[in-house]
């Protein structure tokens, strides 16, 4: 979703903002802007446009200096996508410059107020009111100009300012959405996202929601909104500008796809404990007694993080015997779950930023759970309100559809799964069974990638349906969602998912040979009862892709998959599949890293 970058020192600071806009493209957005100033500029100068960022850097004029400059790139809320709803937005007298992330939620009161008193606005979005408040406060300090304005506010924001009279500062806030601050040598830096940084400086601060920061070029300082000075060490991020780069690939979403291998490798290492048969997992802060005392599991994310947690819940009763299970977070939090102090509650996401779980755990806190958090980015907001938790360690994930996150999610799950059945009753051999299963892993995952040309070719075979219907039992059922999900996201075609079991309870009237099924089949105790669904299938004509450990002799095309434990087998079986979208996409010319409509990070309701 939206994107902010900032930068204060002594560079040229529109290519650099422009850039930085380019690494925040990966989030989603429609239009883009940019303002710059110097100390020894008269006023502040503004671009915006709608479309991309290479829209907006045509209509950067030749000399448009500066060393001081906000930038952004907006996903629309409030407001179609269009030059003038685009941020930054200015003040009539074009002193003040705002860009915005998140929802102010009294805006349509603050604006009545403001246009009854005379003020005339540009846009029609949320942020503008924020741009006017500022330009009105008889404060002195910009801080405090900003202090005052925050104070009237309501909802969610990651902002940065800028004033016409105070060119050598860029003052920040964050409530709800990421401000993080990039510490370089006499030059300093703000974003949303740390992808925007990580080329200058990996000397991050990261804001907390009601803090603020100044930055000059040569200092920064945070503080409360309410004024309190607050400590703020930096720490170094892990991620190299080279991990954002599309590294010969021609899309993120297949260079992610082929990271797979190295990836469960990283979630695995030096966490596996040979000796207990378990795995160290330090970060959960939960030690044996507490593991112990869990007595059910609820696992929260939305979308493609919420179908590894049902995968991450059948892995916690098989291997803990815990009753566990998944459930949208964008519901949960809506429906006054009633909260139970025995149950372990789980919030899954890659970005560590979704909205829709954020509060979720906010709500789950509140209420007095124990919150864990299974997240990819370092920091995130999910992983500093959680009371423990585990690092996905997928390195980043620029596609908007998640590929290796997905992936890395599940085994952090079997490890979470093995390390609480191992305090429980799984067997030493059964703990050594799951963890060779998982040391397999990376291998095949890459015999499982070599077949890439095949799956292609199947895909061109599908690419003219209008719908697909994917099914699974148990085990299968949460890869058969998450494969219709990555199709619709990735394709347009539409896609669904039913559990095997229920087809005669319905979506049989759907097949006829128009309506390819994708049957997952493990070679597991169930392997009879999907044959017999894919008789069904075939009995009504209807065309067949398998997922299988063997050739089915019921099915049109099988894809083959190496056999893991059966508790593993969910993990690779989903890696086809992902390739089987991404080639239908390629094939039907879609925009595979930025499919329409959807953004990698969504940190508004
Ligand atoms: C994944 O392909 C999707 N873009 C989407 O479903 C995503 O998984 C969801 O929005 C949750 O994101 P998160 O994992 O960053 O919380």
């Amino acid at each position: 979703m939206c994107g902010i970058v900032g930068y204060i020192g002594k560079r040229d600071v529109a290519p650099l903002l422009l850039e930085g806009l380019q690494r925040l493209e990966y989030r989603g957005y429609d239009s883009a802007g940019i303002v710059v100033t110097s100390p020894k500029a008269a006023g502040l100068k503004m671009v915006k446009a709608k479309g991309r960022v290479r829209d907006l850097e045509a209509k950067v004029p030749a000399r448009f200096k500066g060393t001081t400059g906000i930038a952004h790139t907006r996903w629309a809320t409030h407001g179609a996508p269009s030059d003038l709803n685009a941020h930054p937005h200015m003040s009539a007298d074009d002193k003040v410059a705002v860009v915005h992330n998140g929802i102010i939620d009294n805006a349509a009161d603050l604006r009545r107020k403001l246009e009854a008193d005379g003020v005339e606005f540009l846009s029609e979005t949320d942020t503008e009111v924020l741009v006017h408040l500022i330009a009105r406060s008889e404060a002195q300090k910009l801080e405090d100009k900003v202090r005052e304005t925050l104070r009237l506010i309501e909802g969610t924001y990651g902002i940065a300012v800028m004033h016409a009279d105070f060119p050598e500062r860029i003052v920040v806030a964050r409530n709800g959405s990421p401000v993080v601050l990039g510490i370089g040598e006499k030059e300093m830096f703000v974003a949303s996202d740390i992808a925007a940084l990580v080329a200058h400086t990996r000397q991050i601060v990261t804001l907390d929601d009601g803090e603020m920061a100044t930055l000059k070029a040569d200092d920064f300082r945070t503080y409360t909104t309410e004024g309190t000075r607050t400590t703020a060490e930096p720490t170094t991020v892990e991620w190299e500008a080279a991990s954002y780069d599309m590294g010969g690939h021609d899309t993120y979403m297949h260079k992610e796809i082929h990271e797979q291998a190295e990836a469960v490798d990283r979630v695995l290492r030096g966490r596996i404990d040979d000796r207990f048969s378990t795995v160290h997992l330090g970060g959960l802060n939960l030690d044996a007694r507490d593991a112990r005392a869990v007595r059910r599991v609820k696992i929260l994310g939305c979308g493609t993080s919420y179908h590894a947690g049902q995968i991450g819940a059948q892995m916690i009763e098989e291997l803990a015997r815990i009753p566990a299970d998944a459930e949208p977070a964008s519901e949960f939090r809506y429906r006054n779950a009633v909260v139970d102090p025995d149950t372990l509650y789980i919030a899954v996401s890659q970005s560590g930023e979704t909205y829709d779980v954020l509060a979720a755990v906010q709500e789950l806190k509140r209420k007095g759970a124990r919150v864990l958090g299974i997240v990819n980015v370092v920091g995130s907001a999910i992983a500093r309100e959680a009371d423990g938790g585990m690092y996905v360690h997928a390195g980043p994930e620029v596609c908007v559809v998640s590929t290796k996150c997905f992936t890395n999610t599940c085994v952090a799950f079997a490890l979470l799964a093995l390390h609480l059945g191992r305090t429980r009753d799984l067997s030493v051999r059964d703990g050594k069974r799951i963890i060779e299963g998982l040391r397999k892993l990376p291998q095949q995952i890459s015999e499982m990638l070599e077949r890439e040309e095949d799956i292609k070719k199947l895909a061109a075979q599908y690419a003219d349906a209008r719908s697909m219907l994917f099914i699974g039992r148990v085990r299968g059922y949460p890869v058969a969602r998450e494969a219709s999900l990555k199709l619709k996201e990735v394709s347009y075609i539409h896609a669904e998912a039913y559990p095997a079991s229920e087809l005669k309870h319905g979506p049989l009237a759907l097949i006829e040979p128009a309506l390819p099924t994708v049957a997952i089949v493990p070679d597991d105790d169930l392997l009879e009862k999907n044959r017999a669904a894919m008789e069904e299938i075939k009995a009504r004509s209807g065309q067949i892709l398998a997922v299988a450990h063997q050739e089915q002799e019921k099915a049109d095309h099988t894809i083959v998959v190496p056999k893991n434990e059966d508790e593993l087998d969910p993990i690779l079986m989903g890696i086809p599949l992902q390739l089987l979208a991404y080639h239908t996409a390629l094939s039907l010319g879609r925009d595979i890293d930025k499919p329409r409509n959807l953004a990698k990070s969504v940190t508004v309701e």
